[in-house]
């Protein structure tokens, strides 16, 4: 199941740019995961909204962390980006499709996690 609502500006060639660029660089954002571990400090059962999940560069290393008795709620609005995570089809990785002005978030959550989105927010000039 996949809940869908808005259109995304962060696809296809870009997506697909953004998508080769992570993974041909060896320990990109390295620094950034040990960010998020150690202020994100996911663990086994809970459940975390990661907000422009893109790629799923975090969500990966989220998942494995909170385990099969956790659960993930990967957004973007980027059907493109979300590929890779729809693709891989974990059992504890629920991905959404919608921006984070509007979504429905289908549980309550633990904890909250976003890089990256936030300054794509600062440059639209109607927000
Ligand atoms: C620079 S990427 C970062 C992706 C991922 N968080 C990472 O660190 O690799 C920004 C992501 O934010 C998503 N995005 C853009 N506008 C958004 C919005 N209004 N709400 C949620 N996500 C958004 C884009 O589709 C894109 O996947």
């Amino acid at each position: 199941m996949m809940l869908q609502n808005t259109a995304a500006e962060f696809s296809n060639e870009r997506s697909v740019k953004y998508r080769q660029a992570v993974s041909n660089v060896q320990h990109i954002w390295q620094d950034d995961l040990e960010v998020m571990y150690s202020y994100l400090a996911p663990s086994t059962g809970e459940k975390i909204l990661e907000i422009g999940a893109g790629s799923g560069f975090f969500s990966f290393p989220i998942a494995e962390a909170i385990g099969d008795k956790g659960m993930l709620y990967a957004l973007d609005p980027s059907a493109d980006q979300l590929t890779p995570i729809k693709e891989a089809n974990l059992p504890n990785v629920f991905p959404i499709i919608a921006s984070a002005e509007d979504f429905l978030l289908p549980g309550q959550v633990d904890k909250i996690w976003s890089r990256g989105h936030f300054i794509m927010w600062s440059i639209k000039p109607d927000l």
